[in-house]
């Protein structure tokens, strides 16, 4: 088997898994991590993400095959290295560092010949243009001769049952055709469907085009459903009917805001690379500001049905069900939740929160918030209940049955009750 050792820098939601996969294949895997805690609990066995088992990462221990570790000389030895780093937005600015921190780390100790692929979600070019000369840099060894890079972009969708890595089809474009088909290659050994591109801008470009087609039509439905509230129209039935169209549509739903490390920061990168060269991504730029003005809209339908029932949103008691991006997870980051919660307190809601998968939740003011039981008590004492997240495991009809006012975000309660509203 060529390209048998393998280093994966990050040991995350994308970096684990691919770990995993590529040990279970047989090849020996070193996940690389800062964090030295995580580092410890992954060679003890137990994994802290929710797509691989600690029975799935024990197999490999026990086996040999995977190891984590927080040196990245490690890459001294590797065939193949994989770069699974966080790419956050800050400041209104694409965040790099991690990637070219973990570059700089890699290149100091990279032996000629290696692969280097990239996954972390980026803007076009960040292959060539930022991680190729730091590894040159680093290194002292030449881009397409010493060394090989490619871009082949995540598309991990944590939770779901139906499709993980080794059947989602993977893209892969290198700098130049031989990393292209050394990297192809590589994936193939564990990922049933590969897709050479032409380089790494395409492959970085289809990973945002993905991403941002989510964010619009999301965006778009988001619009007609406030829309459909002032024409009197159920916007989810109007959905269900448009998606008996067998071709040339497709069923986007609307919600409390968008979240997830993905859909609300990947076309940002887009749009901040475009403006780079004195465009504009107006699809995008809109689509933010829909996706992120959602959270005030539900506040405002929740203080117009506590206004109908003579109560002020100031001193009510709001019960929010579910706080993580989507359901069945308990990642949190950038959840809708958040800043819903924000403007709930800032308008004097008393709120607190259930959801089976957060035991605690830190506010961006710096409070922190401990979960609440999802009992008769808290359900019937709340002045109204707002479904934000639907987590499989909860019983809508129960949650509607024991409070006395629900607005649903997610069209999970049932429908037919007078004290349900929904979005
Ligand atoms: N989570 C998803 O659903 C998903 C899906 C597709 C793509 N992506 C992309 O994959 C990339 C990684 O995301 P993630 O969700 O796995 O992040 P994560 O936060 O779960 O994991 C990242 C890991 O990298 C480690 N790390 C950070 N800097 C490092 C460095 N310089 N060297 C070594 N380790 C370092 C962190 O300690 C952490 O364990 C991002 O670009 C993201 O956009 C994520």
């Amino acid at each position: 088997m060529r390209d048998r050792h393998v280093v994966v820098v990050g040991q995350g939601y994308v970096g684990l898994p691919l770990a995993v996969a590529a040990s279970r294949s047989g090849r020996t895997v070193i996940g690389v991590d800062l964090d030295a805690a995580r580092v410890d609990e992954l060679n003890g066995g137990r994994s802290p993400v929710g797509d691989v088992s600690d029975a799935e990462l024990r197999e490999q221990l026990d086996a040999g095959r995977y190891s984590a570790s927080t040196d990245f000389t490690s890459a001294k030895d590797a065939d193949v290295v994989v770069l699974c780093v966080p790419t956050p937005y800050h400041n209104d600015a694409p965040d790099l560092s991690y990637i070219e921190h973990a570059a700089q780390q890699v290149g100091e100790c990279l032996a000629p010949g290696t692969l280097v692929i990239l996954e972390s979600t980026t803007y076009p070019g960040t292959t060539e243009e930022v991680l190729l000369p730091v590894l040159e840099r680093a290194s002292g060894l030449g881009g397409g001769v010493d060394l090989q890079v490619a871009f082949s972009p995540e598309r991990i969708d944590p939770g779901n049952p139906t499709y993980g890595l080794h059947n989602t089809p993977k893209i892969v474009g290198g700098v130049t055709p031989e990393a292209t088909e050394r990297a192809a290659a590589f994936y193939r050994g564990f990922v049933e469907t590969v897709i050479p591109v032409s380089g790494p801008k395409a492959a970085e470009m289809a990973k945002l085009l993905e991403n941002t087609f989510r964010h619009i039509n999301i965006a778009l439905v988001n619009e007609l459903a406030i829309l459909s509230q002032d024409l009197d129209v159920d916007v989810w039935e109007v959905i269900d009917a448009a998606a008996s169209k067998p071709f040339g549509f497709m069923p986007f739903y609307p919600g409390p805001g968008v979240g997830g490390h993905c859909i609300p920061v990947d076309p940002m990168y887009l749009s901040w690379r475009v403006k780079q060269f004195g465009g504009a991504a107006k699809f995008i730029d809109l689509a933010r500001d829909v996706n992120a003005a959602m959270p005030l809209y539900v506040v405002t339908r929740v203080q117009d049905l506590l206004n109908e029932r003579e109560r002020s949103l100031k001193g009510s008691k709001i019960l929010i069900v579910g706080v993580a991006y989507k359901p069945n997870i308990s990642d949190m980051r950038e959840s809708p939740a958040l800043p819903l919660i924000d403007i709930l307190r800032a308008k004097g809601a008393v709120v607190s929160y259930s959801d089976p998968y957060v035991a605690n939740l830190q506010l961006t003011d710096g409070t922190t918030l401990s979960g609440v039981p999802l009992d008769d008590e808290g359900l019937s004492a709340a002045d109204c209940v707002i479904v934000v997240t639907p987590h499989a495991d909860v019983d809508y009809s129960h949650v509607a049955g024991a409070a006395g006012l629900v607005f649903d975000t997610r069209n999970v309660a049932p429908r037919d009750r007078p004290n349900v509203h929904r979005l």
